[in-house]
């Protein structure tokens, strides 16, 4: 098969599972753009949380009001931002919100794109989909050495993050609107043995074997 001229490739998958880090490497493999959907959640949540709302509450309208120089904060990725964004994200006015936006981004010229519903959802046709996942303890090992550099910091510190890794998970997989599930042609990978590199050759060799990849 030839390369579709605007490849689309869908990395969805929970919390920490090396999505991101999967798709940037692909579109750079590949030459194409890279967008990051769960940043989108998390910089409602923070317009939510800097305006003195509840993120229980409809956060709709902060999802309209979305600019670009909201998705360039520094302040993105911080706990609080976590358990916000994965409330944010239940909201199907604010998941509606954010729904044209990331389809014009993978139309304009094709990209990587990861999130938890692109492939259920935002791109269901899309040309790959990848569903990336990895247990709960190697995902909160991640995340924390991502946050404090080493493991050693403190056990609690370790159990607490699985623990929010966990509740954010069941949270994201049991809401009614674009539940985090694998798409029914999603190719399932994996990563708790896996190094990034070894994520990446073994995708490009699912991409080659169906003729996206060379
Ligand atoms: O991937 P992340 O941890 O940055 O995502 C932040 C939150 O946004 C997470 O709780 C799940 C939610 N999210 C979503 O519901 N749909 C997406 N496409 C991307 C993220």
């Amino acid at each position: 098969m030839k390369r579709p001229s605007k490849l689309v490739i869908a990395v969805d998958g929970p919390a920490a599972a090396g999505k991101g880090t999967l798709a940037k490497a692909l579109a750079q493999a590949l030459g194409l753009p890279y967008l990051d959907t769960g940043l989108l959640y998390r910089a409602v949540a923070r317009r939510t949380l800097d305006a003195g709302a509840d993120p229980r509450e409809d956060a709709t309208s902060f999802a309209k009001a979305l600019e670009p120089r909201d998705l360039e904060r520094k302040d993105l990725r911080e706990a609080e931002i976590d358990q916000a964004a994965s409330l944010v994200a239940k909201q199907p006015g604010v998941r509606a919100a954010l729904l044209e936006r990331q389809r014009h981004f993978g139309q304009v010229s094709g990209a990587v794109i990861d999130g938890r519903d692109i492939g259920t959802v935002v791109f269901p046709q899309a040309d790959m989909k990848f569903f990336i996942t990895a247990s709960p303890e190697i995902r909160a090992q991640r995340r924390y050495l991502q946050r404090f550099g080493s493991l050693a910091v403190s056990h609690e510190g370790l159990q607490k993050e699985i623990d929010a890794i966990i509740k954010r998970d069941q949270q994201d997989a049991s809401r009614d609107v674009a539940p985090l599930k694998p798409a029914q042609d999603a190719v399932e990978i994996l990563t708790d043995q896996l190094s990034a590199e070894d994520v990446l050759q073994k995708a490009l060799e699912i991409m080659r074997k169906r003729g996206f990849v060379e």
